[in-house]
Formats: C-alpha cells, structure tokens, sequence
C-alpha cells in the first residue's frame, strides 16, 4: 500500500506520482493552478528527493513554467561529493576522547592547514587545554583536508606531534567542500567520541564562553535539540556568494538551521545526521546541510533559548557574561578570553604558553 510516508523515499515510482498528485490537490493550493502545473512538470518537481517535498511543491507552484529550470546561474566549482562513502582519515587521533577522560564535550573546529594563527589563538582561548581548571571539561579538535604541498604537509605533522588535536581527512579543502569536513568530523564523534554527552560545532575565528555554555547545558541535560542561534525561513540565494542552484535546492526558503560559526548538539543526535545524510544529497552551504536539511530528516529541532546569546559581529565589555558566542573575533581572543575569564572570578593557571610555530 503506497502511502506519501513510502512515496518520500519513491518518488519516481508511477503509483507514487499518483500519491502525490493527490496529495497536492487535496491538500496544497487551489486545485486547477498547481494540479495542471504539475502534470506539465512531474521530472522536475519529482526528480528532488532530497529534500522537503512541500517546498518543491511550493516552489514549482510559484514559478512560471520552463524559468530557472536546470539554469546554471550561480558559476561556482562545486565538486561533486559522495556522502554514502566518505573519505578516509589520514590522522585519526583515535584516541582523543578517551586520552582526556571525563570530558563532557567535545568541539570540533572546522579549520584549514594554513590557518596556523587560528589555531594556535583558538589552542591559548576557549579550547585550552587548562580549560579544565575553569570547570569545563571540554577538548577541541581541527578538521583539515589533505596538504597540497610539502609545507603544509609539515604544518599537519608538527601540530599533529606536538598538540595531538589535528585530525585530517583525505578531501581537498575548499570553500566548497565544507559540508564533506563537516560529515567527517561527525562521522570522527561518532566513532571515538560516541561517549562524551554533547558535541560542539565550531568555527576557527569564534570566541566561546565555555564556562556560560557548559553551564547552561550541564542545567538542560540530554535533548533532541540544536543549541544555536537558529535562522529561520531564510531566503535561498540564487546570485552571489551563497549562490545555490534551483537543482541543488529548488525551494526558495531552506528550513530552519544553525548560525554556522557555532552549534551543539546531544551525542546521541550525531547518528541520526549521519544516517540522514546517507539519502540526503549534499549542499555545498554547510550550515544549511547539516543544522537545517540534515537535522530536519534527524528529527532534531533548534533551541531558541540561546539566540540571544549570539554576537555575529563586535565585542563589548557589557557582553561578558551575556553573550556566549562572538562571531567574528580572530585577532582579539586572547585580550577578550583573559577578561572573560577574569569575568567568571576565574584564574588562569600560571603556565607556559604553548609551543609557538
Ligand atoms: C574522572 O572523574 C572521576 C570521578 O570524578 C575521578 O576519580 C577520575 O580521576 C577522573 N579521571 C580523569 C582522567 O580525570
Ligand atoms: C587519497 O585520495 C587520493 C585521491 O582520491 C588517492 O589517490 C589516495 O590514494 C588517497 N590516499 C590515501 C592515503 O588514502
Ligand atoms: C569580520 O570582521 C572584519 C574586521 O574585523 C570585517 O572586515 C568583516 O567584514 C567581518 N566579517 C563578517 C562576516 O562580519
């Protein structure tokens, strides 16, 4: 018996156009617009499983027949990625989770060989390795794509041996291949972190509370939840930067997702994105993917308790203690961490620095 829950997975099935079509003409807009519409466009409208049926519907019921179909308008180099067969690991840090025991997060930081500074600020702020001292017991990781030359090569080896917290899959790092890192770091959690209770997602140029989000987390225990600033019925962008083509997504609003720079989710969501990626096409925006398409088929749903707590640019003193995470901060960490520190009654420890490149 074909019903619209197996017609999701079946979608060129001819029973199954049936199925739909009724469902349309029950259930959507006016019956003569969008019933004659679709029975003119079945290829297009049917050909994108992936995503939210609803919004194709809606989508191919807004636009004027025979326009933008299949139009390469957006002129990105966008490499096609499998997601049912990721890359292999070339630095697997297995061990990361259990070598720092009693964790109860950890982060993984979507970084680049050449982002040294980065890491380095990111490695003496919010991700230290005395954060520990501070109450959090967090460890942060960096996701980096394979070298492309002999220097970056030996950046991964240097930082790999004397931090041990680089993990490197076999992928070229791009702009637009940050959905794959963002596939594999979860797919790293899930393999050697399944233990530790929550997981951050986060950038290499943001500034994190840890000591606020670690306790507003530790009060909130498990959830099916994504903690984040969460952006809603954002408009798909056909032009420019964030360019996505009608084939990639043919909706024009993406669903509720994550503000990228940093999100957190309950270990026990990561399988459910994962499985949810295996029959879901990829989308190169990567915050999209995984914190709105992704999470959406997950069953996972976004917390609105922390929107507040998001600067996406600047940093004041009044933040300290409001704010839990400042975009866009690279070159001031460090000042701004020692008052935020400072902020909490906390000391640092007085020990060395680590080892500068
Ligand atoms: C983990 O916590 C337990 C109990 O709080 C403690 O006995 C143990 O030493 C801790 N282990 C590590 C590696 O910190
Ligand atoms: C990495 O990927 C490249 C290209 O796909 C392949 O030729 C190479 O053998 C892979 N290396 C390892 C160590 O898996
Ligand atoms: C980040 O900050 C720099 C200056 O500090 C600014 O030029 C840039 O536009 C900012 N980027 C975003 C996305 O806000």
């Amino acid at each position: 018996m074909l019903n619209l829950l197996s017609c999701r997975r079946l979608p060129f099935v001819n029973k199954c156009v049936a199925v739909w079509r009724r469902w349309v003409v029950a259930t959507l807009v006016p019956v003569g617009v969008v019933a004659g519409f679709l029975l003119g466009h079945t290829s297009f409208v049917y050909s994108n499983s992936s995503l939210d049926q609803s919004q194709a519907f809606n989508d191919a019921a807004a636009d004027p027949p025979n326009q933008g179909r299949h139009v390469s308008e957006c002129n990105l180099n966008i490499p096609t990625i499998s997601t049912s067969e990721l890359p292999e690991f070339l630095i697997a840090e297995s061990d990361f989770c259990t070598r720092r025991g009693n964790l109860t997060m950890v982060a993984y930081i979507h970084s680049h060989i050449s982002g040294v500074e980065k890491r380095q600020e990111t490695r003496a702020t919010w991700a230290s390795r005395w954060a520990e001292n501070l109450g959090v017991r967090l460890a942060a990781v960096f996701m980096v794509g394979r070298a492309r030359t002999h220097r970056e090569k030996e950046i991964v080896e240097r930082e790999s041996r004397l931090y041990g917290d680089i993990v490197q899959g076999n992928y070229t790092d791009t702009y637009y291949t940050l959905s794959l890192k963002a596939l594999m770091a979860l797919e790293w959690v899930q393999q050697h972190c399944s233990h530790v209770p929550w997981v951050l997602h986060a950038d290499d140029d943001v500034l994190i509370d840890t000591v606020s989000y670690s306790k507003f987390l530790n009060a909130r225990g498990s959830s099916n939840r994504l903690f984040c600033h969460a952006w809603k019925s954002s408009l798909v962008r056909r032009t420019g930067k964030w360019c996505v083509e009608k084939y990639e997504f043919p909706g024009k609003k993406y669903p509720p997702y994550c503000a990228g720079g940093a999100w957190v989710v309950a270990n026990k969501g990561v399988p459910r994105l994962l499985k949810a990626a295996t029959h879901a096409p990829p989308l190169w925006v990567d915050d999209v993917y995984v914190t709105g398409i992704l999470a959406r088929k997950a069953g996972l749903r976004h917390s609105w308790a922390l929107s507040a707590h998001f600067r996406m640019t600047g940093i004041e003193e009044q933040d300290l203690g409001k704010t839990m995470v400042w975009f866009n901060v690279t070159e001031t960490r460090t000042e701004w961490w020692r008052k935020l520190v400072k902020h909490h009654g906390l000391t640092l420890p007085h020990l060395p620095p680590p080892p500068s490149s």
